[in-house]
């Protein structure tokens, strides 16, 4: 949101490639009646919903009233990130299992359905939860608090599911094949719980933001959360496709393994070293001197948050690590790659 709007305009036309694509795909899917329509449709439906829900990013100028902007950029964080992405990730997950066979289709339509019902009914007008000191009225805080709360069920629903994935993954032998993407899926569900439904929920109710609205512990929730959750996702996602694209390829067990758990100890520290203790400095100094301290030069300038910023550096080292490790282990499906070495099936899932 605080980039220039050249380069806003630029990443909502390829969003709308993006739309495009998955759209085309998922087009022959969509024309077709099976127990599967309902998953592919909210699928289809939440891929709409990123695609343009971004463009409510670009409705205030320069000369918009700042509790306007507010509510719009807003929509973009909470509408879009924390609402639309969820349905998808919901979604494409059990579309995955459905298709591996591990889940029965009805199963998991019901699943999305619940899953996606909830999220929407805690989560529209939990986007007041961001809006509470921006101008609004007495009645926007109440319902904003009350929905907000609402949103950790659906995390809690899926921190269960994650344990179902988790012995699904050692269901059949064949399983091994997709035991990489599997495990970033768990992590997903894992951040989802911690990143987003525990530290959102730290943040989310009206006296708790009244001291520590853009604090650390916001940087602390949003850093779990997004990539905790989505770039896991994406992760998983993009080692599903290799898959499918490359059936022969033989993967570096060592390296992934490593490169998952790196990412996931570096996320870990990011949080535990630097993010949570800030955070919790700022707010005893909120608490103490009110909120101005906080955030100002006298308050960042001690020595020990000093030594907090530099306690960054073993995390995103090693959060580094993994991003290196990964871009290695796919470079070499390509380049000298190793392969014919098959567990169980050769045949890709197909998504069709
Ligand atoms: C995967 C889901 C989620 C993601 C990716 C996410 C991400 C973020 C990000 C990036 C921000 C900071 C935005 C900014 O300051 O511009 C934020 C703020 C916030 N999030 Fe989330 N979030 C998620 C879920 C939740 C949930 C479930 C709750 C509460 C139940 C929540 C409560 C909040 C609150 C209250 C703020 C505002 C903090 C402030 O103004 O200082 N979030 N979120
Ligand atoms: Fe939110």
């Amino acid at each position: 949101m605080d980039i220039g709007r050249f380069w806003q305009l630029f990443l909502f036309v390829g969003l709308m490639v993006w739309l495009l694509l998955v759209g085309r795909a998922l087009w022959p899917a969509l024309t077709r009646k099976d127990e599967m329509s309902s998953i592919v449709g909210l699928l289809f439906l939440s891929t709409v919903a990123i695609g343009l829900f971004y463009g409510a990013g670009l409705m205030w100028g320069e000369h918009t009233s700042l509790s306007m902007v507010e509510y719009w950029r807003w929509w973009v964080v909470h509408l879009w990130v924390e609402g639309f992405f969820e349905v998808f990730a919901v979604a494409v997950i059990s579309f995955l299992f459905v298709k591996l066979g591990l889940v029965r289709g009805a199963t998991a339509t019901a699943n999305v359905l619940f899953a996606t019902i909830v999220f929407m009914a805690g989560g529209v007008l939990g986007t007041f939860h961001h809006l509470y000191f921006a101008g609004t009225t007495t009645g926007v805080v109440a319902l904003g608090a009350s929905f907000s709360a609402l949103e950790v069920v659906p995390l809690a629903l899926i921190g269960m599911e994650a344990y179902e994935t988790w012995s699904h993954s050692k269901a059949t032998p064949w399983m091994a094949r997709y035991r990489w993407p599997i495990m970033f899926f768990i992590a997903v569900s894992f951040w989802n719980l911690v990143g987003a439904g525990l530290f959102g929920f730290l943040i989310n109710t009206p006296l708790a933001l009244y001291y520590m609205q853009g604090l650390n512990l916001t940087a602390l929730h949003g850093h779990t959360a997004l990539f905790g959750v989505y770039g896991m996702l994406g992760i998983g996602l993009m080692l599903f496709c290799l898959r499918g694209l490359k059936p022969e390829a033989m993967w570096n067990e060592t390296l992934l393994r490593n490169s998952f758990w790196t990412f996931n100890i570096g996320l870990s520290l990011m949080a535990a070293l630097t993010l949570l203790p800030l955070g919790l400095l700022q707010l005893n100094a909120a608490l103490e001197n009110g909120y101005w301290f906080a955030r100002s030069a006298e308050f960042m300038g001690q020595p020990i948050i000093d030594l907090l910023v530099w306690l960054r550096v073993p995390g995103d080292t090693i959060f580094s690590v993994g991003a290196l490790l990964l871009a290695w282990v796919v470079m070499r499906m390509w380049i000298a790659p190793r392969d014919k070495v098959v567990v169980g099936i050769a045949e890709p899932v197909s998504l069709k």
